[in-house]
């Protein structure tokens, strides 16, 4: 008989402290900070590779580090022609975060790199899944549709590129600005649900390309990262502003998750809200959708009224993301094609000062009883 006493248990892990990181604090007042610096500015005047060189490599960069780093991604896109061929070979109906995350795991024996965990090999490994994870996203989609992946734009930003990859259409420079905050937006939220299960898998000294994997796997559900998938499904079914109000009260009187509200850490507000609701209102305007913002705020006021719950960023970034004219199923892999930067700055934060993350569970099933072999009545 064990003489364990019954230890404190947070379901969850709600409120429980799994680990120290110096790369993001969230702020549960509204707050973000990537290292040190805050959200709001960062997303108004930084580019995606400053700040993915930020959350690698602890300092944003020089001019010429920032150079070095957006060649060596570059130079990095292009995926192993056997990659492509898996690519193809996958069923037509397969999602594209399922195409990611056997990506991403296919692509891990192509690394030279990668069982050495040092901090050096881990940021060369770093650069290179920030750039495939990009092309996986974009050749994937476009293969999946019967057509064949562009050509790379190296003159182009990360988020410009994968834009311009999807769509044939080189973005005016209003849309890269646009695209370039939607990464910083979505780059990194320290130990959220894809990123902790990457460090777990990170800390048993596996590769990064396996934590990645982990990570992918993780974004995909619909109460993380799947979340701005399901929100468009939503809006679109509450159709316009008039009706925003009784589609939430059916919903909550039916007991539904709504998608796009809620968050775990954040009670007064989500600190991203405010700059994508933003985004979706400029991009409305410029697109002749106004009725998208007005429709998210009639669900915001209805669910703050009779729950005090928050929407949180993929409430917006799903009529964003729609009004880019991206397949809806494409958010979530969109959401990973930045999160990547954040991913791989904490699997190597976690090698560099590495424990294995193991806890504990609290055991409720059957008391101790005695093996009956099968035969002798143990059954029903
Ligand atoms: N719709 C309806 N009710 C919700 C809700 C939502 N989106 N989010 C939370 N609630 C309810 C819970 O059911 C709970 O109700 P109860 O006390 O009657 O059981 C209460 O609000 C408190 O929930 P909380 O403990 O704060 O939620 P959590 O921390 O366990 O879960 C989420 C956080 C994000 C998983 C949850 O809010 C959710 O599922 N949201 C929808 C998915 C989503 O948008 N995910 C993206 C997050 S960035």
């Amino acid at each position: 008989m064990t003489t364990e006493t019954k230890p404190a248990y947070s379901p969850g892990l709600a409120g429980v402290i799994a680990g120290e990181t110096e790369i993001c604090w969230v702020d549960p007042n509204a707050g973000l900070m990537y290292r040190g610096y805050d959200i709001h500015e960062m997303a108004e005047k930084a580019s995606f590779e400053e700040i993915a060189y930020l959350l690698l490599n602890a300092e944003l960069p020089t001019m010429e580090q920032l150079e070095k780093f957006k060649q060596q991604i570059g130079r990095e896109r292009p995926l192993p022609k056997e990659v492509l061929e898996m690519l193809r070979l996958l069923p037509k109906n397969t999602h594209p975060m399922d195409m990611l995350r056997t990506g991403v795991s296919m692509l891990a024996p192509f690394d030279p790199e990668l069982n050495d965990n040092s901090h050096d090999a881990n940021i060369r490994k770093a650069i290179r899944l920030i750039a495939k994870v990009s092309t996986l996203i974009t050749d994937g989609y476009r293969i999946q549709h019967g057509e064949d992946p562009l050509p790379e734009r190296p003159d182009l930003t990360l988020a410009a590129n994968l834009f311009y990859k999807l769509t044939g259409e080189v973005p005016p420079t209003w849309k890269i600005r646009m695209m370039d905050t939607i990464f910083i937006l979505y780059a990194d939220h320290e130990f959220n649900a894809s990123t902790f299960a990457g460090r777990v898998t990170a800390a048993t000294l596996a590769d990064m390309y396996a934590a990645v994997t982990s990570a992918c796997g993780t974004l995909k559900g619909p109460l993380h990262g799947g979340a701005n998938e399901e929100s468009m499904k939503m809006l679109d079914e509450v159709g316009t502003p008039d009706r925003a109000e009784k589609w939430m009260m059916e919903a909550l009187a039916e007991k539904k998750k709504i998608m796009g509200f809620g968050h775990r850490v954040y009670k007064e507000g989500d600190s991203r809200v405010p700059i994508m609701r933003e985004i979706a209102r400029d991009l409305g305007k410029r697109v002749g959708k106004e009725e998208w913002v007005p429709i998210c705020e009639n669900l915001e006021a209805t669910m703050d009224r009779e729950k005090h719950l928050c929407a949180n960023v993929d409430l917006y970034a799903a009529p964003v993301f729609t009004m880019l004219n991206f397949d809806p199923a494409l958010n979530t892999p969109i959401f990973a094609a930045s999160r990547v930067a954040g991913w791989c700055a904490h699997v190597v934060e976690q090698q560099d000062h590495n424990r294995l993350i193991r806890p504990r569970s609290l055991y409720t099933g059957p008391a101790a009883r005695p093996y009956k072999p099968a035969g002798s009545g143990n059954g029903a």
